[in-house]
């Protein structure tokens, strides 16, 4: 029987995946690949593994995930070592334990190796923390688009301090509407991260009033935060001067930090 791992490649570069997702990479016989998924990862496996790409459009989503588990049943039978290479990490968006349940139902053994998710990782690396003392207490990480396109209950999310939106992008405008008309301040700070971790990266920052009016470009793939924790970012890049405190650059900011632990 194979044995498969189901890895998280992280949102891009290759030293953002784990040492045991690169261990693993390295023994591998075959290779299952996501769209999201670069050549520098790749390029960790041998030589001589058998590389598939899996990847879905938008529009194939079933079918494509039908095809992968028609490779699961065919490498099944094999003694190989099977790695089934995601985006980010497999259990955010990522049908990772759908496709774990899927080779516990074929006896196959099964290992998990989490990777950096785009939603985490991405604000976290330009300075944005999804929680800060005094400035964010909880952070949900919510999809734009519906199973077949169903509509999001923004209801159940729109009062969590931060937002962390993936899938986003071509329903942003009715998303900020949406979340100005559930209470949230239309000032409110946001920041698109466009191809992060990768030479096309590009950071947008603006607030939830210009993205319902349609005033902010963006292009897919990209996380989208909410929530004045997007003020550290302006903050870390503003170039502040050294001689002021942190205390004083808190202060006089939005952020309005409390003493709070
Ligand atoms: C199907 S979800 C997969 C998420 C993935 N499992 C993760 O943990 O990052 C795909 C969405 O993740 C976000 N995403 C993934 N990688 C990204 C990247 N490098 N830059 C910007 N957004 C990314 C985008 O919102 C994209 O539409």
């Amino acid at each position: 029987m194979a044995k498969f791992f189901i890895i998280g490649a992280g949102p891009g570069e290759t030293d953002l995946l784990t040492v045991r997702a690169a261990r693993a990479l390295s023994r591998a016989d075959v290779v299952l690949y996501d769209r999201l998924v670069g050549d520098d990862i790749l390029s960790l496996a041998p030589k001589l593994a058998r590389k598939i790409y899996v990847g879905k459009g938008s529009g194939e989503q079933e079918i494509g995930q039908a095809k992968i588990f028609e490779n699961f049943v065919r490498l099944s039978e094999q003694d190989l070592n099977v790695v089934r290479l995601k985006g980010g990490d497999p259990m955010i968006f990522g049908r990772g334990v759908e496709e774990w349940l899927f080779l516990h139902e074929l006896g196959c053994e099964v290992e998990l190796v989490p990777g950096v998710s785009s939603a985490t990782g991405l604000p976290a690396m330009l300075g944005i923390p999804l929680t800060a003392r005094g400035a964010s207490r909880g952070f949900a990480v919510v999809t734009g688009h519906g199973l077949a396109g169903a509509p999001i209950e923004w209801s159940k999310y729109s009062s969590v301090d931060t937002l962390a939106i993936l899938m986003g992008v071509s329903r942003r405008v009715e998303i900020a509407k949406e979340l100005i008309q559930l209470g949230r301040n239309p000032k409110e700070l946001v920041c698109f991260i466009e191809n992060g971790s990768s030479q096309q990266q590009k950071v947008i920052t603006s607030n939830l009033e210009k993205v319902a009016s349609q005033s902010v470009e963006v292009k897919a793939p990209a996380v989208w935060i909410i929530g004045n924790v997007v003020a550290f970012y302006e903050k870390l890049h503003a170039h502040v001067s050294l001689s002021e405190s942190p205390k004083e650059i808190f202060s006089e900011n939005i952020l309005q930090v409390s003493n709070e632990q």
